[in-house]
């Protein structure tokens, strides 16, 4: 299993100062839309769901079936996809009834696989989503409830990713945005998953400008971070001036984009999917491939 008391137990490890040159100087890292460029092909999910749109560039990387987000998207570029466009805040998307109707196979569908989910045995209605992206607003509350929302509606071969969780300072972490690039605390939710969540899968990956974070592994069934919302959030919402851990600063744990979308893991995660596997054979399975990737490719 990885937890990040196991990134933890890395980092302990690796010697102090970080080796890497310094985060300005490495422009030649992958940028957030080159990763999920390549997490479309290697995951090769069937379904999309995006919180949060803007323009419209993370979400013309897709070309199944997607659901996106946002109270106010202007979108400049063309989009590919069979879309439902929804204009509401995530939490409204998520308050109606069956708000990832769009991602249920109909019942030709069933037999032709195009773009809509296999269903499983036990529930053939469910629609569920296979990859999500989560860059909707960037509080760290909204962010969690972002997730706890997605992960209802995923099962554990789903893949969940938050955008900017590796924020370069303290100003760019601001609660109270002043600076043109934002990440807001969202970072926040590294630590809380990690206490909350350690059966997940939590790997932070060394994007520029301000990382991303996979997470792999998820329970539709957990009702952990909904019983403890108001507890994490009198903790962990505080006001600005941010404390921002050397560890994100510095990125110890993260892992190199190219080395996480190299490995054996998506295969596998496709393969296990869509064979009559169990979750605890796909989930173990999962965890393997995790911590070989995180221990074998972190930058310290
Ligand atoms: C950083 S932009 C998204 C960028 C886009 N994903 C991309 O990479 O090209 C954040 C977007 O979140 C939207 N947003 C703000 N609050 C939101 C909320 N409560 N629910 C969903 N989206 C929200 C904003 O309107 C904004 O367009």
């Amino acid at each position: 299993m990885l937890r990040v008391s196991f990134l933890r137990r890395i980092r302990r490890r690796a010697a102090a100062p970080p080796t890497v040159p310094a985060l300005e100087d490495r422009d030649d890292r992958m940028t957030r839309y080159e990763f999920l460029r390549e997490l479309h092909r290697v995951a090769v999910p069937r379904n999309y769901l995006e919180i949060g749109v803007n323009d419209g560039r993370s979400l013309a990387l897709s070309r199944v079936r997607s659901i996106a987000v946002d109270p106010a998207f202007k979108i400049t570029v063309p989009i590919r996809c069979d879309l439902d466009l929804v204009k509401a805040t995530s939490d409204d998307f998520f308050a109606q009834p069956d708000p990832v109707a769009h991602f249920r196979a109909s019942p030709d569908q069933l037999e032709g696989q195009d773009g809509a989910r296999r269903p499983s045995d036990d529930d053939p209605g469910r629609a569920c989503i296979d990859l999500a992206f989560i860059d909707g607003m960037h509080l760290f509350e909204f962010a969690l409830r972002d997730f706890m929302n997605v992960e209802r509606h995923s099962d554990w071969s789903s893949v969940i990713v938050f955008d900017d969780m590796l924020p370069r300072n303290a100003d760019e972490a601001a609660r109270d945005r002043h600076t043109r690039n934002w990440t807001g605390d969202v970072f926040k939710m590294v630590p809380v998953l990690a206490r909350y969540r350690p059966d997940l899968i939590v790997i932070p990956v060394d994007t520029q400008p301000t990382g991303v974070l996979v997470v792999l592994g998820v329970d539709p069934e957990s009702t952990v971070l909904r019983e403890r919302y108001e507890e994490i959030l009198a903790e962990w919402v505080v006001s600005d001036p941010q404390q921002v851990p050397r560890e994100i600063i510095e990125r110890r744990a993260a892992v190199a984009p190219e080395g996480l979308l190299a490995a054996e893991l998506w295969a596998d995660l496709v393969r296990v999917r869509d064979s009559a596997a169990t979750d605890i054979q796909g989930r173990d399975l999962l965890r393997q491939r995790a911590v070989a990737i995180v221990s074998g490719d972190r930058r310290t």
